[in-house]
This record gives structure tokens, sequence and C-alpha cells, in this order.
């Protein structure tokens, strides 16, 4: 790792040997016990390549026996690991630090049943998100949820981060949706709450620990999940905006006159509009704006739902200064292409070289204050500062990018940002997770005794806190 947290020290963690390595060909064959530097490089690089380790072995098991039995020999010698999935996490949580073994779940990979009466998908964690919606699609169904890195992130992943997305704000969250779980626990243990029931008050939910614990408290390896039926009709509507006032208009016009169809409302900002036209070459129908809206609806009935879009279009349109142009998605086609403005944006951004990224939580009113507020403290220091995100859910991503990484240009984002985030009650992390990059502001939005409950139950379930050290809980 480069510039992230360079004061943090490895742990008292055994070397790995030779004898090590045997015993995980014994348990999972030596076809998937990668030791080859190269071949073990990219599971070592962070998505947005700025994290680095220094992994010198991957795993790649098959079933939960074999994580299991990985793990065991890992805890016994104490020899720390981290669960990687798509490897698509924005946090640095799914790369090592220093030499942890990762254990990948790609090759955990099957899916295990669908029911189509009610809704219940249950499938290994290495499942990629893109390919369980198909098979949700064959079936009437869809996966509760959608992110730009579809096609290559994990199920386990999406857990482990408790991943939000795009339609968060109609289909809820993953700790909704998630009926049971089965992991790994960092003795070894297996915990088996495969439960696919929508009741079971049957005391403490822990499945609910394993969610959103970014693999610092086991490795998810099966899940059963509720998907919504499949809408028969979805319709977006792309709107340009000249204020960030307006955009706030016009989603609580869109609450209020769409109502429970309004499964997606996302806002880009036209610096981050630019980043895709110019890094990614992709056309933007409309002229130039401040702001622009993904209003998406899903329905089912497309004469309703259409002319209630219409009727939400008629009035934004009319209503003084709210949306001043617009355009509704004809076909399939324009309606991915109108997706992959809002989508590609982190992709787009990449583009200019280093990617300072945050994704916090405020007030709505609150949300392009913190744009603006930063964009005048960084003028003329970086390439831009780009806002965009969920509306719906007060989820900001704010981004700024440099040629390559400035010490200069960090120091004045952080931890100002996180500070002027803290002062209006907001979220340091919305949906992205603490990973290595946040954790020493957890306490910026959790209260100090409940940091201290976390850390005591990792120590519980986590002994000899071998399961992806250095991530989540502040280095102390
Ligand atoms: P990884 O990146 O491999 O791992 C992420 C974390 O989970 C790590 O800490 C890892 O140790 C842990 N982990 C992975 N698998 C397991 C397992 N089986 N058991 C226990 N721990 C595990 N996030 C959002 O919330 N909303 C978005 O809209 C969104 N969009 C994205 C778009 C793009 C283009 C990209 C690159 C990322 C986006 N993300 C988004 C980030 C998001 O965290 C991931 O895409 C996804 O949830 C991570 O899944 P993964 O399989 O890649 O996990
Ligand atoms: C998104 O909403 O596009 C993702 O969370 C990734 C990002 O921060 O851009
Ligand atoms: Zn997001």
């Amino acid at each position: 790792t480069t510039e992230i947290h360079p004061g943090i020290k490895r742990g008292a963690f055994s070397q790995l040997t030779d004898a090590d390595v045997s015993a995980f060909e014994a348990i999972v064959g030596g076809d998937h016990v990668i030791k080859d530097a190269d071949e073990v490089l990219s599971y070592n690089i962070d998505w947005l390549r700025i994290c680095r380790g220094q992994g010198q072995l991957v795993l790649r098991p098959k079933t939960t026996e074999e994580v299991s039995a990985i793990v065991r020999h890992c805890n016994k010698r104490r020899l720390a690991v981290v669960p990687q999935g798509g490897n698509t996490g924005l946090v640095g949580g799914s790369v090592p630090l220093f030499d942890e073994i990762v254990i990948s779940t790609s090759r955990m990979n099957s899916l295990l049943s669908i029911d189509p009466v009610s809704g219940v998908l249950v499938a290994e964690a290495g499942c990629v998100l893109e390919q369980l919606d198909r098979e949700a699609a064959s079936q009437g169904l869809m996966m509760p949820l959608d992110l730009g890195a579809k096609g290559s992130c994990q199920i386990g992943g999406n857990l482990a981060t408790n991943a939000g997305g795009l339609r968060l704000l109609r289909y809820g969250s993953l700790r909704g949706t998630t009926l049971g779980l089965e992991a790994v626990l960092p003795t070894g243990q297996v915990l088996d709450c495969l439960t696919t029931l929508r009741k079971d008050n049957t005391g403490y939910d822990i499945k609910q620990l394993l969610i959103g614990s970014e693999g610092t408290l086991g490795i998810i390896t099966k899940a059963a999940i509720l998907c919504p039926a499949r809408p028969k009709s979805v319709q977006l509507a792309f709107l340009g905006l000249d204020s960030f006032q307006a955009v706030l208009d016009t989603y609580r016009l869109a609450r209020r006159s769409l109502g429970e169809i309004l499964s997606a409302f996302e806002f880009i900002d036209s610096e981050s509009m630019r980043a895709v036209k110019k890094n990614l070459g992709l056309s933007c129908p409309l002229g130039e704006h401040s702001f622009y809206v993904l209003a998406e609806t899903s329905g089912s009935n497309e004469t309703h739902d259409r002319e209630k879009l219409d009727g939400f279009i008629e009035s934004v349109m009319s209503m003084d200064g709210c949306a001043t142009d617009g355009t509704v998605a004809q076909d399939a086609g324009q309606f991915a292409h109108l997706w992959s403005l809002r989508e590609r944006i982190v992709e787009s951004l990449l583009v200019d070289g280093y990617e300072y990224k945050y994704d916090v939580s405020l007030p709505l009113a609150d949300i392009y204050r913190l744009v603006e507020h930063m964009r005048t403290r960084l003028d003329g220091r970086v390439i831009r500062t780009a806002g965009y995100g969920h509306l719906g859910d007060g989820n900001l991503h704010l981004n700024f990018t440099t040629p390559k990484f400035d010490a200069k240009v960090l120091e004045l984002i952080e931890p100002h940002v996180f500070d002027w985030v803290r002062d209006r009650r907001g979220s340091v992390s919305a949906e992205h997770g603490l990973g290595l990059k946040k954790s020493q502001y957890i306490r910026h939005s959790k209260a100090d005794f409940a940091v201290r409950v976390m850390a005591e139950v990792k120590r519980l379930l986590d002994p000899n806190g071998i399961m992806n050290p250095y991530k989540v809980l502040p280095d102390e």
C-alpha cells in the first residue's frame, strides 16, 4: 500500500511456510493454489488501483467444507487471510495490505435453487450478480439490487459490503432482502443460518453481523435472497436541470406523482457528465445543464406507467425553475445508454489518473453544498470535483481527480471532508464500507461505545484477529 495509512504495522501473524502451502494443496488441490507472482498480482491490487498488497498466495476453494478447512488451518497457525469476491470494492477492503492469504470465492458459483412462488433464490457466494439476475429473470423475478459492477461483483461481496446500488430506494437494503446465509467463522466453524423463511424471530439475527462486515467476521459461503417480481414495464426519464434546488423539487414531485412505481432517482452534475463524455466518448442526448436526473419507474402496466411518467414530466417542465429539458428512453438501447451515462462515471473518472473517492450520506439539503464547498477549497489543484449519486437515498458520491497521487490534495480533503459530514450528522460511508481507507474515521459516524462493542464482537468471533485485519476497525 502506498499512501493509505502508511503508519499501520504488520500484525503478529505467522509467516507462510512450505508446509502451509502443502496443507492448502491437500485441501483445495494444487491447481487452485496460486503462487505464481504474476497471477497473484491482480488479487493484490484493488479496482481503483490505489491499494496494493504483498500477498503471495491465493486459494480458490470450491465448497464450504474447503473454506472451513482452510480457515481452521489459518487460525491454528495464526496466518492472516482476506476474503475476496469480484474485487470491485472501492475502499481497499478486498486486497491484502501485507502478506495476507487471499481466499477467493470465484469457484463457489453454483445457483442452488430458485422458488418462483416465494421468490427465494439460494446461491453460493461466488455467483456473479448479473448472472444471478439472469437466472432470476428466467423465473419472472429480479435481484433486489443492481449496480455498475454487476458484471463482476459477487453476491458474497455484495452482502459483505451491504451494497446499495441503483434501486435501493425501491427494493430496500440487503439487510432486509437477505433471508438467510451460511458463513465460515474465523475459527473455521460453519455458521448455518441459511433459512429461507420470511419470518424467523428466534432470538438474535446473527446473519446481520456478517452483512456489511466487509470480510472481518467470517467468509460468507451461501445466501438466500428474496427476489421481487420482475416488472413488466420499466420506463426511464432523463432530465436536464439548472440548479440543485430544482433537483430536489423534481425528486419531491417524483415521489408524489410516481409513488409506488418510482424505482430509481439518480443525479449527475455537469462535471461528472463532462467526464463520461470526454473520457469515455459517450454522448449525452441533452444540451449543457448544471445537473441531470434519471428517474425510473417499474410497474406492471405499461400504459398506466407511461401515463404517470408523462404526467410527471409535464409537471416538472411546467414548474418554474424545475427541469428545463428532458427525454424518455424509447427502446432498450436508449434505456441502456442513458443508464451507462450514470453507471460509468466511476470508470470515466479513473481515466483522469488518480481518483480520491468519497461516499457519504447527508441530509438532502446539504448534499450539493458539500460539493460546492470542496470545489472552492480545491480550486486549481484538481482536474475535477465531481458529484453524483443516489439522491433518493441521500447518498452523494464525491470525487476528485488529479493526474497522479498528490499528497497535498489529500491533505486538503482529509480529514476536512469527514469533519464536514460529521458536523451535519451524516455518514462517512453510505454504501461502500470503511475497508482500509476509512477505518480511522469510523468514530465520525459511530459512537465510541458502539465502536467498542464492535471490537468486542470481533474479539469474540475472531480471537486471533486473522480475518481481514487492518480493515473496518481503527488501528489502536
Ligand atoms: P470484493 O471487492 O471482492 O470485496 C469487498 C469486501 O467484501 C472486502 O472487504 C472483502 O474482504 C469482502 N468480501 C468479499 N466476498 C466476501 C465473502 N464471500 N465473505 C465475506 N467477505 C467477503 N457499491 C454500492 O454499494 N453501490 C453501488 O452502486 C456500487 N457501484 C459500483 C460500481 C462499480 C463500477 C464498482 C467498481 C464498484 C461499485 N460498488 C458499489 C462497490 C461495491 O462494494 C462492490 O461493487 C460490490 O458490492 C463488492 O462485491 P465484490 O464481489 O467485488 O467484493
Ligand atoms: C455508483 O453509484 O456508481 C457506485 O457506488 C460507484 C461510485 O462511487 O461511483
Ligand atoms: Zn453508489
